[in-house]
């Protein structure tokens, strides 16, 4: 599928999604977005779909933040619905019921940064770099970053960064766990669709209640998050996945997950 702002790719049981405003280094206008919600309203019932890669087209860039020109023509009114509409695409993904995992091939400022934040997995080239640099602007994050960066890192790193505007590189970001795993430029697409193949031959029903089971437990106290686990897990006994899982362990052999899944 080809969009003016996004270009979108399906391999094997993957979607990768291409933020594609090179020229303006993948910057996020309202368009880009708009087509990002609509991508993923697109593939949230795709049962080939199991896991999604999001990057940036071009060398240098993820994505370097919410569109400046459009932010400076904002009214205050404005202001507050443009967040919210960038907040909710965010959302979606964070609760997505497929992995989404971001690979981070570059500059990864403001909107940029938050939407990697918002995905379930990160893992960047040795160039990237990451950073809330709104303050620069006058402004503070405003697509999820003042809540997601210090759930991730906690509110005093994460305030470094906010209100210094400094720059993570690759490694700071890997020493904080905000990136699982650092690649050459050359080898990080090839290492993200690697993961993406390994979690799509998995149970769909374990790897859907798994980000369900985590996702949540950044919301809930603890008792609560048992509770939504042992939900879930009981949830898996019933799935045919859970039968083949089993099944394969005994008679020692690979299992073949998600066979009534074909469309
Ligand atoms: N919004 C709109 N346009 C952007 C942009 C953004 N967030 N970030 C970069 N661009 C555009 C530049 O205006 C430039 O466009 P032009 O060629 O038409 O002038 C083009 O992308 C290339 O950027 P440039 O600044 O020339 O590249 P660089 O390699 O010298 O610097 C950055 C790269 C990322 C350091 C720099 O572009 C930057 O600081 N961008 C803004 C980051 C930011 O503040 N993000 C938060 C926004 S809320």
């Amino acid at each position: 599928m080809q969009n003016s702002c996004l270009v979108c790719e399906e391999k094997d049981n993957i979607l990768i999604i291409k933020l594609n405003r090179p020229d303006k280094l993948n910057a996020l206008n309202v368009s880009i977005l708009k087509e990002l919600n609509s991508v993923l309203d697109n593939y949230a019932e795709n049962k080939n779909i199991k896991v999604i890669l999001i990057t940036g087209s071009g060398e240098k860039a993820f994505a370097a933040g919410a569109d400046i020109d459009e932010i400076s023509k904002l009214t205050i009114i404005d202001a507050k619905s443009f967040s919210e509409y960038g907040q909710g695409v965010f959302h979606k993904i964070e609760n997505f019921s497929k992995p989404v995992i971001a690979l981070i091939n570059g500059y990864a400022f403001g909107g940029g940064f938050e939407l990697a934040l918002a995905c379930h997995i990160r893992l960047c080239s040795e160039n990237a770099k990451m950073g809330l640099p709104e303050l620069n602007l006058g402004l503070i994050p405003g697509y999820g970053g003042t809540q997601r960066l210090p759930r991730k890192i906690n509110s005093g790193r994460a305030l470094y960064y906010i209100l210094s505007g400094e720059q993570m590189d690759s490694a700071e970001a890997y020493r904080m766990g905000i990136v699982s795993n650092v690649y050459s430029s050359m080898n990080l697409f090839e290492n993200g669709l690697e993961l993406a193949k390994r979690i799509a031959e998995k149970s769909v029903d374990a790897v859907a209640f798994s980000l369900k089971a985590v996702i949540s437990s950044e919301n809930t106290t603890m008792s609560e998050g048992l509770s939504i686990e042992s939900s879930l897990f009981s949830l898996c006994i019933g799935t045919e996945n859970f039968i083949e899982g089993t099944s394969a362990f005994n008679e020692k052999r690979k299992p073949v997950f998600n066979k009534s899944n074909k469309e």
